[in-house]
């Protein structure tokens, strides 16, 4: 069976949980396209060219615990903005969207870029203190000195240039449906999302 679920949305907006639970409640596979970014980020931080590094990346090894950093999400943004890096990724993404078996992808132009087609279509938002908290959760407890204000800065700054970008901002596919998570719990959330994916199958 092909059927892809394409989810969308700001940093932090619990993008990751809900793909994660929909893979295992379906089996589908999931992919996080941010790592792929991300990983590219890190090459560049270690003084790599952007695009030879997105053109030499091997998107099956994304396991580096520093891709979580937040000096590497910011550097992720930067080089996002890049069309030419942008292209480099994009076959795989696709390759993976409709793969046998089924496959959720989270990202920020999974439902507007990478698979317009997807069956199902998520975007994924909360306001931006719910966000900046969670995010600080995580990083904390990931043993990463962070402090609130930072990281609310630092996702306002992500996403200002995700949406402001010319090549593949980030924005609502016409036909996604929206999940607002500022207000519900992780286990609400990821049962709005389920119902959604059922409807369709
Ligand atoms: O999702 P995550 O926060 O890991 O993504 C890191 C960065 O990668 C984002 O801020 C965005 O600039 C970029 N990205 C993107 N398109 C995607 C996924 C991530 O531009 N599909």
């Amino acid at each position: 069976m092909i059927f892809t679920v394409a989810i969308d949305g700001p940093a932090a907006a619990g993008k990751g949980t809900i793909a994660r639970a929909i893979a295992r409640e379906t089996g589908f596979a999931h992919l996080d396209t941010g790592l792929l970014y991300r990983a590219v980020g890190l090459r560049v931080l270690e003084g790599d060219d952007p695009v030879r590094a997105a053109r030499s990346l091997d998107p099956t090894s994304l396991d580096d615990p520093r891709l979580r950093h937040a000096d590497v999400a910011q550097t992720a943004s930067r080089v996002a903005v890049l069309p030419e890096v942008r292209a480099a990724l994009l076959e795989f993404q696709r390759t993976f969207a409709r793969r046998e078996g089924g496959a959720v992808l989270d990202g920020r132009d999974i439902g507007t870029v990478i698979c317009p087609e997807a069956e199902v279509k998520l975007f994924v938002t909360a306001s931006d203190l719910a966000r900046a908290s969670r995010r600080y959760d995580e990083l904390r407890a990931a043993g990463q000195e962070v402090t609130l204000d930072g990281t609310l800065e630092e996702v306002r700054a992500r996403d200002a240039r995700d949406g402001a970008r010319a090549t593949a901002p980030l924005r609502a596919a016409s036909d996604a449906v929206a999940i607002d998570t500022s207000d519900l719990k992780v286990d609400d959330a990821v049962a709005a999302a389920l119902s959604v994916v059922r409807r369709r199958l």
